[in-house]
C-alpha cells in the first residue's frame, strides 16, 4: 500500500475545498484523501487494483464505498461532482511497482484515469489530478487540449527532488 507522502497531503488538502453529493478518487491507496472528501461530500466511491490498500480503507472508514476495478472503469450510472487521483506518475523502471510507476513517460496512467473519469463527470463536475516534474507531461497536455479540457494549476508545492501540483480540469 503507498504511505501518505506530500502528494498526499496535497491533493487532501485542496479536496477538502469542494464540497457536493458524488466524490470519487481513483487510486485511493490508503484512503486519507478520501477521508478528507468525505467531510464534505455525502458520498464517497474509491477505487484501486490493490486488493490491501482497500481492506485498510474499509478498516478505516466504514462510510466509503470501496471497488476494486482499474481506473473508474466499474461505475457506468453514476455521476460525480468531484473525481480524485494521485497517480503512479513515475517514468517505468526495470521494476516496476503499480503504486508509483505510471507508464514510460510516466504519465500514461494518469492519462487513463483521465480517460476513465470524463464521462462520469456531472456538468458541473471536476477533476483534480497530481502532476510532477519528473514526469514528461507532453503526452498529458496533448491529451487534454485533445479533449478540448481546461486545465488550471490550484496549488504547487516544491519539495527537494521535485514540483508537485494539484491540476483542476473541467470541460
Ligand atoms: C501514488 S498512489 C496514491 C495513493 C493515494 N491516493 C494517496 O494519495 O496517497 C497511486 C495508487 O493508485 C493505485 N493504482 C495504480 N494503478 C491503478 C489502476 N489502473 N486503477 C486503479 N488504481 C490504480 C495504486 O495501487 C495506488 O494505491
Amino acid at each position: 500500500m503507498y504511505t501518505p507522502a506530500p502528494d498526499t497531503f496535497l491533493l487532501a488538502e485542496c479536496a477538502f475545498k469542494y464540497r457536493g453529493a458524488w466524490a470519487l478518487e481513483i487510486g485511493i491507496g490508503s484512503g486519507a484523501v478520501a477521508e478528507s472528501l468525505a467531510a464534505n461530500f455525502k458520498n464517497v466511491a474509491g477505487t484501486d487494483i490493490d486488493l490491501a490498500s482497500l481492506a485498510y480503507c474499509r478498516g478505516r472508514n466504514k462510510n466509503l464505498m470501496l471497488v476494486c476495478c482499474d481506473a473508474a472503469s466499474a461505475f457506468g450510472n453514476v455521476k460525480f461532482d468531484l473525481v480524485v487521483a494521485n497517480p503512479p506518475y513515475l517514468p517505468d523502471d526495470d521494476e516496476k511497482d503499480a503504486s508509483v510507476h505510471g507508464g514510460p513517460t510516466g504519465v500514461e496512467t494518469t492519462i487513463r484515469f483521465v480517460k476513465s473519469a470524463l464521462p462520469l463527470l456531472s456538468t458541473r463536475g471536476a477533476m483534480l489530478v497530481i502532476v510532477s516534474s519528473r514526469a514528461d507531461q507532453s503526452a498529458l497536455d496533448a491529451f487534454l487540449t485533445e479533449k478540448k479540457l481546461k486545465k488550471k494549476v490550484i496549488k504547487e508545492k516544491k519539495l527537494f527532488f521535485e514540483r508537485l501540483a494539484v491540476v483542476e480540469l473541467t470541460s
